[in-house]
């Protein structure tokens, strides 16, 4: 579509979670920065996020030996560069944080209280209001970025497709701006770098932790744009998400993995603990296993769900320690002081997106990526709980550091070339039952390729005029499609790509990343 409108500033940079607000915060020593979201600021999934953050700040705690986990979980993929640039920047990035005005939970000696969390063997995680982390960090983000007003912040716009010069160097993105306003409709955002941090696409699954804004619209446009993907099948399913019943969609309550980290138990109907003899860490092995763990004994036993049992906390505990969880649990009808929780996995993290190097630069000139739309490779084949907002936050320290070196002058962009046709909004519902059938947290041969054959049907019913449903519908189907191929070609289970017809790791044919692009239209 022709854009309407044209809006200029040096870095553009595109969603407002952890990672773009950092970013506009750091980036206005490289330029003037307009910060583009598709909700509201504060909205996105950094605010629903629980646990924490995960840093090296505790008394006999390393960088080293958080590597060393991230390592673990990352089941041989993780590019152990990056994950040292994490490990390493990490305290110092949670620092600055605090320094901008958010505020984690202390102790009575004032010092910040640290949790564990799955795979960690040590107490690394950073949390605020008990187990509203996220809502805090978005809070304290949100108002640097308001307090600044040379940042121009652009709400309600959905972004569509990435504009480049003719040299082929990132020059802007086009946007629906879905409000009233000098604004609405179609524009254009120029300028002389683009980072993407639109977030993830845990919006492909009917369940999951992500809140509807999830629909991979930053990997669909980096794919139209010409840009690298990588490792798109290791989709991360949380263990512990409330389990509301079989026909449950959307967005679902999650029960943080600090829940197990304080001590809860998982059990199945019969109260027997089904971990212990699985793992020697128990409730607390890295989340892939206990998502195993968990849907084995549901198989097992024939029950639709398993439960977290955390009635020994008491009362008190539940208020101070989870209020948010409490909450949910409540709001559903269980109490989990008197009674253990329902559980079951659901989509949760992408450990894969737009590919990129160490300063978070894409393929494609002038494109960065950042948080959970990008591929660091930190995460490997399985995120170690809690690297995500550390990710997002030490890598926009990084951008921003590299757009201070080099940021090129301006450039005028040519027109992009549309998107075929556009998916209606009816496509998405089917979509989601697909790709959790076929593609989700078991796979086989025979699965993968039912999804793909529904998707290539639900292709051909292109043909929708513009609006935010049909665009969100057709990145959605572009990252199913290539996330189902990747998870089709990639024959051995590894971290949380489990495949039942290949139930072991093959390090000879499948120690790499799978790397996806868009060529003539096809994956
Ligand atoms: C949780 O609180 O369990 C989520 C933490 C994460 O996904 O890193």
């Amino acid at each position: 579509p022709d854009p309407g409108w044209t809006v200029r500033a040096d870095v553009i940079v595109v969603g407002s979670g952890v990672a773009g607000l950092t970013l506009a915060l750091r980036a206005r020593r490289a330029g003037r920065v307009l910060l583009v979201t598709k909700g509201r600021l504060d909205e996105g999934s950094t605010r629903w996020a629980q646990g924490g953050i995960a840093a090296a700040l505790g008394e006999g705690d390393s960088p080293e030996q958080h590597l060393r986990d991230t390592l673990v979980a990352g089941a041989g993929l993780c590019a152990e560069d990056a994950v040292r640039v994490l490990v390493t920047e990490g305290p110092d990035a949670v620092r600055r944080l605090i320094d901008t005005g958010a505020e984690f939970d202390r102790g009575p000696d004032g010092d910040v209280l640290l949790t564990r969390e799955g795979g960690h063997l040590r107490n690394r995680i950073v949390h605020a209001g008990g187990d509203a982390t996220g809502a805090e960090i978005s809070r304290a983000l949100a108002a640097a970025v308001h307090a600044l007003p040379d940042i121009e912040v652009i709400e309600n716009a959905l972004v569509l497709d990435l504009l480049k010069d003719e040299g082929g160097r990132a020059a802007g993105v086009t946007l629906h701006v879905m409000d009233e306003g000098a604004r609405d409709g179609v524009g254009a955002a120029v300028g002389r770098a683009v980072v993407l941090a639109t977030g993830g696409m845990g919006q492909v699954f009917s369940s999951t932790t992500n809140p509807s804004v999830s629909t991979g619209d930053g990997v669909a446009l980096a794919l139209r744009g010409g840009a690298e993907v990588t490792d798109l099948e290791f989709v991360q399913f949380h263990p512990t998400v409330l389990w509301l019943g079989p026909d449950a969609e959307g967005q679902q309550p999650l029960v943080s993995e600090a829940v197990r980290g304080e001590g809860a138990h998982l059990v199945d109907a019969a109260g027997v603990r089904f971990m212990t003899d699985r793992h020697p860490l128990g409730e607390l092995a890295p989340r892939d296993i206990v998502a195993k763990g968990i849907m084995r004994r549901m198989a097992e036993t024939g029950a639709e769900h398993m439960y977290l049992d955390g009635r020994h906390f008491g009362a008190q505990m539940w208020k101070h320690r989870f209020p948010t969880i409490l909450a949910a649990c409540l709001a559903h009808g269980i109490d989990p002081v008197t009674e253990p929780i329902p559980v079951a996995p659901a989509a949760h993290h992408a450990s894969g997106g737009v590919r990129t190097d160490l300063h978070g630069r894409t393929s494609v000139p002038g494109l960065y990526a950042c948080g959970e739309v990008a591929c660091t490779g930190v995460h490997g084949a399985n995120r170690l709980a809690s690297n995500s907002l550390l990710e997002g936050l030490v890598f926009a320290e990084r951008i921003a550091a590299d757009l201070a070196r080099d940021l090129p002058p301006f450039a005028e962009p040519v027109a992009p070339s549309a998107p075929a046709g556009l998916l209606g909004e009816a496509v998405r519902l089917p979509l989601q039952r697909a790709m959790t059938s076929g593609a989700g947290v078991l796979r086989n041969a025979a699965g993968l390729a039912a999804t793909e054959t529904t998707l290539t049907a639900l292709a051909a019913r292109a043909g929708d005029d513009p609006c935010t449903p049909t665009w969100e519908t057709t990145n959605l189907h572009l990252v199913a499609s290539a996330l189902t191929r990747a998870a089709r070609l990639r024959e051995e289970t590894r971290g949380c790509h489990w495949r039942e017809d290949h139930p072991d790791p093959d390090d000879t044919a499948w120690r790499g990343n799978l790397v996806t692009s868009l060529r003539d239209g096809e994956l």
